[in-house]
């Protein structure tokens, strides 16, 4: 069988891929509209008017129910449904996970969605929330693994997803995915990650998505169970996260909440509608407020606004400018930029998937010192042969009479060929006050670019200070 996952651009780890399902092929990062079964906020015809080119709907509750059970085995989930692009259908783990067990058999449920041709597959894996002890950990994983390695030998008609587990042990994590990875899995969705989420423990988050991803080597599709909000998306996406659900846009909406790309409000507590949205443009607040349809079409505007911003993640990897969008996104609540900046500690992780050119960069604040193109340079800055005397200055004016060799300098870079000015990613627009994050990358790299030529004579005509004066020695 052809790959299912074709990846076309990437910027970070995060990249624009094509999966191919019976029911068609979407392009990713992309958002899956929680479906219920019973009871349809949107009509799932009016989902794919919205923009949604793949839905989500839950086997088990079909399973569950004698009607709808018998609909969707004589006519098809996707006739039950009323919606004709790809479906993927989870198992009821998550049930599982909520209240204790399920009524159903592993293999009987997979069985049941092969049956009903969903186009994406889950077995009955167990969601193990986060902070539990690692022999439950373990043992859990261990059932996970075992369900999924007889997952993975039946013929399938779908693709077939392998969730990775291991609470919050990202060596589990790291082996639970290096083990699915050799199943050859269709999809890997990271699970048991929703009480990360509610509870904005982010760091928890992308500590256990990149170990995740680690094991699983960055060729294959993975899904991030449960990650519905907007504000997240850059962020997932960045790591290399390439499906999303959300059952956010309709939970939220039943709360009487407004998602936005910065955080959520709740409608009571608003004066303006601030989004151009079909649902925003033709209601007054009052209006929205006073709807009988109220929660239907505050549910339209969440899933507008995360529809949206996938839209924004994927022109942003296009353009490889999905390190500023994070920029921004993780700025919205500062449990989001504990996120972020563990996802700097992954720097050298993420200096390996970059690719190594792209638009011209933003040094934005501290956090852009991290930057795959800050790491690549002091990665390469030894590479530099020089002798003689040598000038290092940020002063385009300054005298270079006497110099064999003269270096501009630019933090978080510090020194490089000043005929690269104007070349990626030394052309970077920087702040005119470098900030102390920049000038310590700047001083590592004078030092090893020191050590590479030791027989070359330094001078300095800097205008900004280095920490250690380093600079003058
Ligand atoms: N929905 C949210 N989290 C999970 C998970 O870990 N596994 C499955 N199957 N569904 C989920
Ligand atoms: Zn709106």
């Amino acid at each position: 069988m052809p790959d299912r996952f074709e990846i076309l651009h990437k910027d970070l780890a995060g990249r624009i891929g094509r999966l191919s399902t019976p029911h068609g092929t979407i392009e990713t990062p992309g958002l899956m509209p929680v479906v219920n079964p019973h009871l349809h906020l949107i009509p799932p015809k009016e989902l794919k008017e919205m923009g949604a080119d793949i839905i989500i709907t839950n086997s088990y509750i079909i399973h569950e129910d004698a009607k709808l059970k018998e609909h969707a085995l004589e006519k098809g989930l996707h006739d039950l449904i009323g919606f004709h692009g790809p479906i993927m259908t989870d198992s009821g783990a998550f049930q599982l996970s909520v209240y204790g067990s399920v009524e159903v058999l592993p293999l009987e449920i997979l069985e049941f969605q092969f049956a009903i041709h969903s186009d994406i597959c889950v077995p009955l894996d167990i969601p193990t929330p986060p902070d539990v002890s690692r022999e439950r950990a373990e043992s859990e994983l261990q059932e996970t693994e075992k369900r999924l390695t007889e997952a993975a030998d039946l013929e399938r008609p779908a693709l077939l997803a392998g969730p990775i587990q291991g609470s919050t042990f990202p060596d589990l994590r790291k082996k639970a995915a290096a083990f699915l990875r050799d199943k050859n899995f269709d999809v890997y969705p990271v699970g048991g990650v929703v009480p990360l989420m509610e509870s904005y423990r982010f760091r928890n988050l992308v500590e256990v998505v990149t170990s995740a991803k680690k094991g699983l080597g960055s060729g294959a599709p993975v899904h991030l169970f449960g990650a519905g909000h907007p504000m997240l998306f850059a962020l997932a996406a960045a790591m290399g996260c390439d499906l999303f659900d959300s059952a956010a846009y309709a939970l939220f909406a039943r709360q009487g909440r407004y998602l936005t790309v910065q955080g959520t409000w709740k409608l009571d507590e608003m004066k303006y509608l601030p989004c151009s949205c079909p649902i925003c443009q033709s209601h007054t607040l009052k209006e929205l407020m006073q709807s009988p349809e109220k929660i239907k079409l505050l549910a339209m505007h969440n899933l507008y606004v995360s529809l949206q911003e996938m839209k924004l993640v994927k022109q942003c990897i296009w353009e490889g400018s999905l390190w500023e969008l994070l920029e921004s996104r993780c700025r919205s609540h500062p449990r989001m930029l504990d996120g972020y900046k563990r996802l700097c500690a992954e720097s050298e992780w993420l200096e390996r998937l970059d690719l190594a050119s792209k638009s011209t960069m933003f040094y934005l604040s501290p956090e852009s010192a991290s930057r795959p193109e800050s790491i690549r340079y002091s990665h390469r800055i030894d590479r530099i042969v020089l002798s003689g005397n040598v000038l290092i200055t940020d002063d385009r004016e300054a005298d270079v009479s006497g110099f064999d060799h003269v270096l501009h300098f630019k933090p978080p870079f510090g020194p490089y060929p000043s005929e690269l000015a104007e070349t990626y990613p030394f052309n970077a627009e920087v702040p005119e006050e470098p900030d102390e994050a920049a000038l310590a990358r700047a001083a590592k790299n004078i030092k090893r670019l020191k050590e590479a030529n030791p027989s070359a004579r330094f001078s300095f005509k800097l205008n900004c200070r280095l920490p250690d004066n380093i600079g003058e020695r």
